[in-house]
């Protein structure tokens, strides 16, 4: 029977979990943690299992043993009473089960074959296998070829097979195109579920049923009542131990055609017919593709690259980097809702606060009726992390016997209405693929119009080099370029705190 989301979830039916890279970072804290989250809300399925896969000389003990490690800590961090439930824990780790192998020898995908083949004949999960490549980057076409060599890709009658892919998707536009052409050789779109963690975020599915599911909101959704829209992706975090990666990446691809793209489609897309997957999807790539192209000679103008104080001296950051740590751009959707209401987006690591918020702007009144006094502007803002919720700001008359306006607030919190569940924002993703919705998922030509969309910064930057890094404070809003961007047309970002 198909799930019907909307009328509540019910566990996924039977399956087998693949994870590769068992003995990563990311499986301990977000893909096992997610799973427990999972099995406690009853959403696993009775026939169940869970192979980790990983070149780590690991046994199965030992990998529960770490799971139980970040499971505590986990735990501890959250609101719930502190305490990992032994019954589900019980329950989790009865279908556990390890297998050291190497992505690059066919001999570990035939023994995994034969593993899974156990599997189902004791545990009854019926041939259905998820295959999460939870693995670096550079693995990921290695790990789908041999499950297309392996056989362990091809499904057949009522049994599915499908593949988790985690984010870098490409280097760039070329990239992933070559990444999308090799994988779609072995497996049929459908099979594929291209990762964006955003995507697992409530407040980020929350922003279409905000805007589709309330009377009041679309009628003002448009270039007739918005001056423009801004978004943050601000992180007080640096970037830690992953200054290996971060120099191959910055934070343009790090976060922008992925991540901030999201928010942009989510807020800027039009109502899909419905919630199906590929209607929700085809209005994404409709909006990312009208996001007006930019010429080599625009992106000076509309695109501003950072580095805060103090990268180079980060581990593994050569101490001339020329990588950015921050950028923020101007961008023009050119179809009929925002044509003239120009996206202005900001992302950093090292920020004054961390703060993900989605900011609109409305236009002002016609003509003002207090003459004497300010007016104060209306904003929306959609606060996507910390502090979920969403507010309206707008105008007031102070009492009194004066006729003055201030500044109020309107205020929406997620936890004063639904309270806080542990979460690791994996859960609904997990879920999503074993019930087979790919609507939380890219598809190959989200994933590509992303990178098109920043292609012509990329190229840029790589011919011209940054003047003057590093060129902000660590803890401050970012380089004074990042102010210009919106002080030449008359505006200005609004003050990330914490
Ligand atoms: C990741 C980036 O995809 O997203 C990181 O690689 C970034 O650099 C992270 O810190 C931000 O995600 P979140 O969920 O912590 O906001």
């Amino acid at each position: 029977m198909p799930h019907d989301k909307a009328s509540g979830a019910t566990p996924a039916g039977p399956c087998v979990l693949v994870i590769f890279g068992a003995a990563g970072d990311l499986t301990k804290r977000l893909v096992m943690p997610a799973l427990y989250n999972l099995a406690r809300a009853r959403l696993l399925p009775h026939e169940f299992a869970i192979v980790g896969f990983d070149l780590a000389d690991d046994t199965v003990e030992s990998w529960k043993k770490s799971f139980r490690e970040m499971l505590d800590q986990f735990i501890a961090g959250s609101n719930g009473d502190g305490k990992v439930d032994e019954e589900v824990w019980n329950w989790i780790t009865d279908r556990m089960s390890y297998l050291q192998g190497d992505l690059n020898r066919s001999e570990s995908f035939e023994q995994l074959k034969a593993k899974l083949e156990e599997i189902d004949g004791s545990a009854h999960t019926g041939g259905n296998y998820l295959f999460y490549l939870a693995i670096a980057d550079r693995f990921f076409s290695v790990a789908v070829d041999q499950l297309g060599k392996s056989a362990l890709a091809c499904e057949k009658d009522d049994q599915w097979r499908r593949v988790v892919i985690e984010k870098p998707f490409g280097h760039d536009l070329a990239s992933a195109k070559a990444l999308n052409r090799q994988i779609l050789t072995v497996l049929k779109e459908r099979q594929i579920y291209r990762i964006d963690h955003f995507l697992g975020k409530e407040t980020v599915q929350n922003i279409m049923l905000f805007r589709f599911s309330n009377g009041l909101v679309e009628p003002i959704w448009n270039r007739d009542r918005i001056d423009h829209v801004q978004i943050t992706v601000a992180e007080s975090v640096g970037v830690e131990k992953r200054g290996h990666f971060y120099e191959r990446t910055g934070a343009l691809r790090d976060m922008v055609p992925n991540h901030v793209f999201q928010l942009v489609a989510m807020t800027a897309m039009e109502a899909p017919n419905s919630f199906d997957a590929d209607a929700v999807r085809s209005e994404k790539a409709k909006v990312i593709d009208a996001i007006r192209d930019l010429k080599p000679q625009d992106v000076a103008a509309c695109a501003v690259r950072g580095q805060y104080k103090g990268y180079r001296q980060e581990p593994d950051v050569s101490p001339q980097s020329e990588v950015e740590t921050y950028t923020a751009l101007k961008l023009n959707i050119d179809n009929w809702r925002w044509s003239g209401v120009p996206f202005y987006i900001r992302t950093g690591k090292k920020m004054k606060a961390r703060k993900t918020q989605i900011a609109i702007r409305f236009k002002e009144t016609p003509v003002a009726l207090l003459r004497e006094t300010a007016q104060p502007p209306n904003w929306l803002l959609l606060r996507i992390q910390p502090d979920e919720g969403i507010s309206f700001e707008f105008g007031a008359k102070i009492p009194g016997p004066a006729t003055q306006l201030g500044d109020v607030r309107m205020d929406f919190k997620y936890e004063d209405y639904f309270g806080t569940a542990p979460a690791t924002g994996y859960e609904t993703l997990i879920y999503d693929v074993m019930i087979g919705d790919q609507t939380l998922f890219q598809r190959a030509d989200n994933i590509e119009t992303g990178w098109a969309t920043v292609e012509p910064i990329l190229e840029y930057w790589g011919s011209h080099r940054p003047e003057n890094f590093p060129n902000y404070a660590p803890g401050s809003q970012g380089p004074k370029a990042g102010d210009d961007l919106l002080t030449r047309d008359g505006r200005a970002w609004r003050t990330i705190s914490g």
